[in-house]
């Protein structure tokens, strides 16, 4: 019997917020597994920390690139082809041979999560099962106080690797927005915001829920480039009675 590969989401960063069913995933997991930078522990792997049993096997598995080569290059898309290629067969290893893993995601495992690209390549031999999590735009909206849908208000999540334009376009026709992946994205997401006539209602949050958790309007923000766990919010300000 093949084990099963659980993908458990763990929230934005207070342990706090990680769901019953998830930490009972993570206990009770002989094998525990988690994407990382280089050098770097990993977020999600922190978030777990409390919950991951004494004798689980741990198997990180850490990006060869992150933002070292730009990401439209076809080498950064070889690169990271190859290592999800890698990890997923160091995942089946340890299925094959009868152990269950639970992946580590930080926020929900299939929102813009790189469990998915393992979750694609070993479902069709394996029972892989999801566990929701918080994501972090949740736990930003509840960090930051910020009243995000009214009534019939839509909101857009966007990337800021977008284009410029792009992201002009799509900001004129919201009513509320999350813009995500700032980095050095920032100054063109501002741009973008100005256009669209969003800037001062944007609000920006470092760190969402976790320690060293920064939060003030957009317009207060000096800098040309934001850390990786951050995101903007433009809350919507539709109907409502
Ligand atoms: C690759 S996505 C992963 C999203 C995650 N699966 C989720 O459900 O939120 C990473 C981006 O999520 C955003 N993010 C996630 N958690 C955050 C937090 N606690 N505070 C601020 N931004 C966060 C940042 O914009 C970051 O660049």
């Amino acid at each position: 019997m093949s084990g099963v590969l659980y993908g458990v989401g763990l929230g934005p960063g207070d342990p706090e917020l990680v769901t019953i069913k998830a930490a009972r995933l993570v206990r009770e997991a002989p094998v525990v597994a988690w994407f990382a930078k280089k050098g770097r522990r990993g977020h999600a792997r922190a978030i777990a920390d409390g919950f991951i049993a004494f004798a689980a096997e741990q198997v990180p598995l850490y990006y060869p690139v992150t933002t070292e080569i730009p990401f439209a290059d076809a080498a950064y898309e070889q690169a990271l082809a190859r290592f999800y290629e890698e990890s997923a067969d160091a995942l089946a290893k340890r299925l094959d041979g009868g152990a269950d893993v639970a992946l580590l995601c930080e926020g929900d495992p299939m929102f813009y999560g790189s469990f998915m690209h393992l979750y694609e390549r070993l479902r069709p031999r394996y029972r892989v099962e999801v566990c929701a999590g918080v994501s972090g735009m949740s736990g930003c909206f509840a960090a930051s106080g910020q009243t995000m849908t009214w009534g019939d208000d839509v909101l857009t999540v966007l990337p800021g690797t977008l284009s410029e334009q792009d992201l002009a376009t799509r900001l004129a026709t919201t009513d509320a927005a999350v813009v995500m992946k700032l980095g050095a994205n920032l100054p063109k997401v501002e741009r973008a915001l100005r256009t669209a006539g969003l800037f001062e209602r944007a609000v920006y949050i470092e760190r969402g829920t976790m320690p060293g958790e920064r939060i003030l309007p957009l317009a207060r923000l000096a800098g040309a480039s934001a850390p990786y766990f951050s995101m903007i919010l433009v809350p919507g300000n539709g109907r409502r009675p």
